[in-house]
């Protein structure tokens, strides 16, 4: 299994899918190839974005399957099948449960519109800024059992104006996800990301 080759999983937009597309174009996703995009919500955004840039696509809906393991099982035998060797979730608003967990431990990462471990779960933006912070961010980390718990990869800041309104902090927050998450990803594809305990490295 080459971790150079991804799947991205994404239920909505997909403008991060986009951005690690356009990174791939422009040679900025190290030896990752993005060859599958998993999602949940057919009719979703993020598979017609798939489709124009020719990237395959694996569109289930989980309440055809008997429960979330068919639903994960039917997902893992694609991966299995294109030789997937790291998952990046973008956007994909499902929790993992062991089925996928179990055969890529340690190779699932997640994209989160804030500090963690401050703000896990929905509504990142809405929460940072019903809570005041005057600095919120982006994490990227590995992906375990709970919600937005794993490892931190990496973490970038983002200050909040005092006339930010949910969009305006929302629009910087993306930004600075679609410059961070193709080098993370990068890095991991490269096998230049170590993991000790809970403390995770990115080599130079
Ligand atoms: C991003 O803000 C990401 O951090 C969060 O979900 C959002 C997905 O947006 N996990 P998009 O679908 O990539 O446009």
């Amino acid at each position: 299994m080459a971790w150079s080759r991804i799947a991205v999983f994404a239920s909505g937009q997909g403008s991060n899918f986009a951005a690690l597309v356009q990174a791939q174009r422009e040679g900025r996703l190290g030896s990752g190839n993005i060859e599958l995009l998993v999602s949940d919500k057919p009719e979703a955004p993020v598979a017609q974005r798939a489709e124009e840039a020719g990237i395959p696509s694996l569109l289930l809906r989980p309440k055809d399957f008997a429960g979330r393991e068919q639903y994960e099982a039917a997902i893992v035998a694609e991966l299995k099948r294109r030789d997937i060797g790291l998952v990046v979730l973008a956007g994909y608003m499902r929790l993992i449960s062991p089925v996928l967990l179990e055969p890529y431990a340690g190779r699932i990462v997640n994209i989160h519109p804030s500090l963690l471990p401050a703000f896990a779960g929905k509504d990142a933006i809405g929460q940072a800024l019903e809570y005041g912070v005057k600095v919120t961010g982006v994490t990227v980390h590995f992906v375990d059992g709970g919600m937005d718990t794993g490892p931190v990869i990496a973490q970038r800041s983002v200050e909040v104006q005092s006339e930010d309104t949910a969009e305006s902090l929302a629009e910087r927050i993306h930004q600075v996800e679609y410059a961070l998450y193709p080098e993370v990803v990068a890095a991991l594809a490269d096998g230049k990301v170590t993991l000790n305990g809970r403390k995770a490295v990115i080599a130079d």
